[in-house]
């Protein structure tokens, strides 16, 4: 029964636009590849739960929906706007790639035999890092030996020591002249292999490279036009993306009133004031309805007092009513985290990404923030939220993605997701969590 409740929610979701799409997201931190490709959608009125390793790349995936971090590639749409689209750095990758591929060659790496020598050489050079290990235990063990002599065999033992220690240092000098050998080695190869280098390759490898370099200069400047009209998508983006954060980032100089109030207040203002500015030019050219309008547009004090009002009922809903004037610092950790979600609240999101809320928390606080999100949920608030509590995103999400080396490695419904999960890193992540 409750299977088929879900299944319809899941079928009726395919047919609707979903909220937030990402499509191929790649994010990379100085060279380290984090997220590899995500494609996510994300529906009105889902709960989404992220779980997965530390490190697997969550909180990136979610700082990317927030346009907190800008992808490397991919694209993120949020309803019709596509707020994010690049495959420049892609494009600057395989340029890379082809001149790397070019210089090996010229340099003569690319050969087989070098290939095969360089990794003689790396072997070598593993096994001269162990006996150096080696010959340091040796030594320490000789000396305790030595302080040790008293003791029945130590003589036969310290003699077996020397004897080992004798035969790695013979080893050792083995190696060396080894490494030394296979190193000519590898320059002379390299040199017969540049001595006949093909003409005709070459001139292939510098064709593909130039075709590469205008590919990625016109991705690069549709790139950077993307970027600058990022700028004023960005914001009206994260208005509408209430995020939570694990450290409750409240400005801790501002009392609770002000910390809610502050964005809708802002925000309120500036949009009157783009309004106006349209209205009047309107009205200068004879609109009458852009005169009547300019009429009824709220004072910056009637803005600061909605945003109160709805601040006020806001905190009436967490329990924090009585909390408006006092600073952050004299609440705790669980009535600050309960202050942010009225503040990520406050502009009105269509979606909220919550990053892992309660895992700052003294485990006898989680219960009240688990329970002010659950209520949330049970409001039909659409949210992604990375979590480790198991049970939480059990009872209360819809769908569950399991996120693994940035990449989502399974995504079903949490019935199925921890009753019958299929990929092998899942199994093992949840024998451990669970
Ligand atoms: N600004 C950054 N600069 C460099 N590396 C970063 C940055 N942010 C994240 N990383 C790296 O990206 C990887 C993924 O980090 P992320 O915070 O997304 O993981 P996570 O899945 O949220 O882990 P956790 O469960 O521990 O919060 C980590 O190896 C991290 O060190
Ligand atoms: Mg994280």
């Amino acid at each position: 029964m409750q299977d088929k409740i879900l299944n319809t929610g899941a079928e009726s979701a395919e047919n609707k636009e979903p909220i937030i799409s990402t499509r191929g997201l790649v994010k990379k931190f100085a060279g380290k590849t984090v997220l590899r490709g995500i494609d996510a959608d994300i529906y009105e009125g889902e709960k989404v739960a992220v779980i997965g390793p530390s490190g697997s790349g969550k909180s990136t995936f979610l700082r990317c929906l927030n346009l907190l971090e800008i992808p490397t590639a991919g694209k993120i749409s949020f309803g019709d706007d596509v707020i994010y689209e690049s495959d420049y750095y892609a494009q600057k990758d395989k340029l890379n790639d082809l001149k790397d591929k070019k210089r090996a060659y010229l340099s003569g790496a690319d050969d087989d035999e070098v290939r095969a020598l360089e990794s003689r050489e790396n072997q070598l050079k593993i096994q001269l890092k162990d006996l150096k290990k080696e010959l340091e235990a040796l030594r320490t063990h000789a000396k305790l030996l030595k302080a040790t002599s008293y003791r029945e065999g130590a003589a036969e033992e310290a003699e077996k020591t020397e004897r080992r220690t004798a035969q790695a240092l013979r080893q050792r000098t083995g190696i060396k002249a080894e490494i030394k050998n296979v190193k000519a080695g590898i320059k002379r190869r390299k040199s017969v292999v540049k001595s006949s280098l093909d003409e005709a390759k070459i001139a292939a490898m510098n064709a593909d490279i130039s075709a590469q370099r205008i590919v990625t200069s016109s991705s690069l400047s549709r790139h950077k036009k993307f970027i600058k009209k990022m700028d004023r998508t960005v914001d009206a983006h994260r208005r509408t993306t209430g995020m939570v954060f694990q450290h409750f980032n409240l400005f801790n100089n501002l009392n609770v009133l002000d910390n809610i109030t502050l964005a809708p207040v802002k925000t309120g203002v500036l949009e009157v004031r783009a309004r106006r500015k349209a209205l009047k030019a309107a009205a200068k050219a004879g609109d009458e309805n852009a005169k009547a309008e300019l009429l009824t547009l709220p004072h910056k004090l009637e803005i600061i007092e909605n945003a109160r009002k709805n601040a006020f009922a806001l905190l009436d809903r967490v329990g924090l009513k009585d909390k408006a004037y006092v600073y952050p610092a004299t609440l705790s950790g669980g009535q600050k985290q309960r202050i942010a979600i009225v503040r990520a609240l406050a502009m009105n999101p269509r979606i909220m990404l919550f990053d892992e809320p309660t895992s700052a928390l003294d485990p006898e606080m989680v219960g009240e923030v688990l329970q002010v999100i659950k209520q949330l949920a049970d409001d039909g608030m659409t949210m992604v939220i990375v979590t480790h509590e198991m049970g939480f995103a059990r009872e209360v999400a819809t769908r569950v993605l399991f996120v693994d080396e940035g990449k989502i490695k399974e995504d079903a419904p949490p019935k199925e997701l921890f009753g019958n999960p299929k990929n092998d890193r899942l199994k093992e992540f949840l024998s451990k969590v669970l």
